[in-house]
């Protein structure tokens, strides 16, 4: 090809690219989702050959995760969270960890894990980071980040609390992360909420309900009722109250009176613990 014709290939595609980015296209996915687990394109780095901290029982992370053996990079996530004494040194540890595989999937820049107040009564835990929040660093900024603050602002809980996700780094396409993926990063989640101490919490939309609460049922069921949540080990139990999603009430307004009247409970609860339900 001469070098005026691979010029002009090249102003194409970088023109049609362009475009793609003009309309909102941030990833390219292939038809089928690929398992880079199973493929053993990203390898979970293997189990540390002494555990350096106890270790809690797999099986129903394996049965969260179908065949796939995760175990290697959930005993490191333990590890890892462990020996984090504060949030600082735990997200360090979130940013070397590699063996969740979203971190080389979706994610173009680091690690999102937190923002907040580190000692927080309420903990308000999404899904995964978006786009906003990748290119940010930061959990909840773009637009249901924003809706999700007007509401928190609302209900005076602005400054009361810390906000994170299941997962820390974008799936791609903004996709639900798998039970496997928040499975790998849960250690890290538990070791938040055992640093932060939060009261309660709150669990944004359905990806988070199900995975924190081990439950099947949809948020539409879940949302509004008290849970206890209960740490692997049984040392912490707290209240868990499950909500709808603000990016499901940027599509679905008419839903937002149910999140309301959910974060209104919630409040209650927290300035008034002795109050009966
Ligand atoms: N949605 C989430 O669940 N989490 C974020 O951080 C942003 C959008």
């Amino acid at each position: 090809m001469s070098a005026a014709a691979e010029a002009s290939n090249a102003a194409v595609a970088e023109s049609l690219l362009a475009f793609w980015a003009d309309a909102g296209v941030d990833a390219m996915l292939l038809d089928e989702a690929v398992d880079r687990i199973e493929a053993g394109k990203v390898m979970p780095p293997p189990r540390p050959a002494a555990p350096l901290a106890p270790v809690a029982p797999l099986a129903g992370l394996r049965a969260l995760a179908g065949q796939m053996d995760i175990s290697g990079a959930v005993a490191q996530a333990q590890a890892l969270a462990a020996a984090a004494p504060d949030l600082e040194a735990l997200v360090a540890a979130i940013a070397g960890f590699e063996g969740c595989p979203l971190r080389f999937e979706g994610a173009a820049t680091k690690a999102v894990v937190y923002r907040g107040d580190p000692k927080a009564p309420l903990l308000v835990i999404g899904e995964g980071p978006g786009a906003d929040e990748d290119a940010r660093g930061e959990p909840f900024v773009g637009r249901a980040g924003k809706l999700l603050d007007r509401m928190l602002g609302a209900a005076g809980l602005t400054d009361r609390v810390l906000i994170t996700n299941t997962v820390f780094w974008r799936p791609p396409g903004n996709r639900t992360p798998t039970p496997a993926e928040q499975a790998i990063c849960a250690p890290f989640l538990e070791r938040i909420i055992q640093l932060v101490q939060p009261k309660m919490l709150l669990l944004a939309g359905g990806a988070s309900a199900k995975s924190i609460l081990k439950r099947e049922e949809g948020i539409l069921s879940l949302r509004g009722r008290w849970f206890e949540w209960r740490s692997a080990d049984g040392s912490v139990e707290l209240p868990a109250m499950p909500t709808l999603h603000p990016a499901f009430l940027l599509r679905q307004p008419g839903a937002k009176k149910r999140a309301w009247t959910d974060l209104l409970t919630l409040t209650e609860r927290l300035d008034r613990p002795d109050r009966p339900l």
